[in-house]
């Protein structure tokens, strides 16, 4: 508890100095990090997140959490003093407070993580410190070690648990934050498959709010990339269907579609690289083959190119029966349609599209002369 009174006072002077700008480029000095080098970066890919899927601005929320944590007579107290130094001062307090803190050290990631494990798993505090701490965890969990180290903890059980919880902005924060931790860890993949939480986050996809189904689709794909085990129970639990339902509503928010593409794109290669095991009927579901089409005639050209990609990885797979998507998905008349809007377009990005789309036809027209070739 001291540490924490020590580190809101020491924040709260700095804020007093500095703008916030300036305190997340200079210091290493905020909450949580054992690595001062790296703050930065890491708030720097918060924020592209948050541009990437809206979000909260987590510096204030851990400047918040922090205070949080510590007694607010004390606190308010020390603010009204430092209020009163002059610049000069306030500078030799800061250095004093500086040298007070490296000799006392911060509080480490792990322990940190242990304390907003704690208020998590403790249902009588407010909404609010369910928040704050699942706001610290999505920074903290960015670095493998501490995702890791939250498994340890038991933290994903306790995470797992409140993806349950009643209120739509705790699962959607905890989708978000099981998402991250997953990214590109197959340690935390598999505990959290283990746990269900795939079951759970195809539920929320069914969300009302379109925050949570974005955050939910976010851990999916989180889950399974790169994960045989991950993505066999999601074409087991209906995966293809989930996403040709996303992509054959248009009352959805666009972020769902370029995300359902993606994954799609990124499930049929991985299937490329493992074609000698399983088959699977994911791929040959032609309504999701028809929706990907579709989904390719699009205004924004980041649709159009995500959708290219997925058609020309289901295309190179060897099951795929090509004739579908000539009969049934009309691929030779929206790759002309798609032609003719690529043509209005003056960016050079189109310019790109483009050559991917003719790419896409080329594939298209070799896999049908193939078959042809093995009728005759
Ligand atoms: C949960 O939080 C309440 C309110 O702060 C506290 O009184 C209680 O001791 C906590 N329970 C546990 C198990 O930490
Ligand atoms: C969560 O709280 C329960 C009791 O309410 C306890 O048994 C469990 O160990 C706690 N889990 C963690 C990870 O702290
Ligand atoms: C989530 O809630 C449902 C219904 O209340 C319950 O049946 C299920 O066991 C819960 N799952 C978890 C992981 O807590
Ligand atoms: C596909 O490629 C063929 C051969 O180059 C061409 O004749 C045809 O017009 C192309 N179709 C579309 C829709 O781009």
């Amino acid at each position: 508890m001291a540490k924490f009174i020590l580190i809101a006072v020491f924040m709260v002077v700095l804020i007093a100095n500095f703008t916030s700008s300036e305190v997340a480029a200079s210091s290493g000095v905020v909450v949580g990090s054992s690595n001062p080098k790296e703050e930065g970066n890491k708030l720097a890919m918060v924020q592209e997140e948050e541009d990437m899927d809206g979000g909260f601005s987590s510096l204030d929320g851990m400047l918040q959490w922090a205070i949080g944590h510590s007694d607010p007579g004390v606190l308010k107290e020390r603010s009204e003093v430092t209020q009163r130094m002059s610049p000069e001062e306030l500078n030799k307090r800061q250095t004093e407070l500086k040298e007070l803190m490296e000799k006392l050290k911060m509080p480490s990631d792990a322990q940190l993580m242990l304390i907003a494990v704690n208020d998590l798993n403790n249902s009588s505090l407010p909404l609010e410190y369910h928040l704050r701490a699942l706001e610290e965890l999505l920074v903290l969990v960015e670095h493998i070690d501490n995702a890791i180290d939250l498994q340890k903890l038991g933290g994903f059980t306790v995470l797992i648990r409140i993806l349950n919880h009643s209120e739509p902005e705790i699962r959607t924060a905890t989708a978000w934050v099981l998402g991250k931790a997953s990214q590109n860890n197959p340690i935390v993949q598999k505990q959290v498959l283990e746990l269900g939480a795939l079951t759970m986050l195809m539920k929320m996809m069914k969300s009302h709010t379109t925050e949570e189904a974005v955050k939910a689709l976010f851990a999916i794909s989180a889950l399974i990339r790169s994960n045989v085990n991950g993505q066999s129970l999601f074409y087991q639990e209906a995966g293809d269907m989930m996403l040709q339902e996303v992509l054959s509503n248009s009352n959805l928010d666009i972020r769902l579609h370029k995300k359902s593409l993606f994954l799609i794109a990124d499930l049929a290669e991985s299937q490329l690289e493992n074609e000698n095991t399983a088959e699977v009927s994911f791929f040959s579901n032609r309504l999701l083959l028809k929706a990907i089409v579709d989904s390719m005639a699009s205004s924004d050209l980041d649709l159009t190119e995500k959708a290219l990609y997925a058609i020309k990885n289901i295309l190179l797979l060897r099951s795929t029966e090509v004739q579908l998507f000539k009969d049934f998905c009309k691929l030779n008349e929206v790759l002309e349609r798609t032609r003719q809007q690529l043509n209005d377009h003056r960016e050079e990005y189109a310019m790109d599209v483009e050559s991917l789309r003719k790419e896409v036809n080329l594939t298209f027209l070799q896999k049908l002369n193939k078959v042809k070739e093995t009728l005759i």
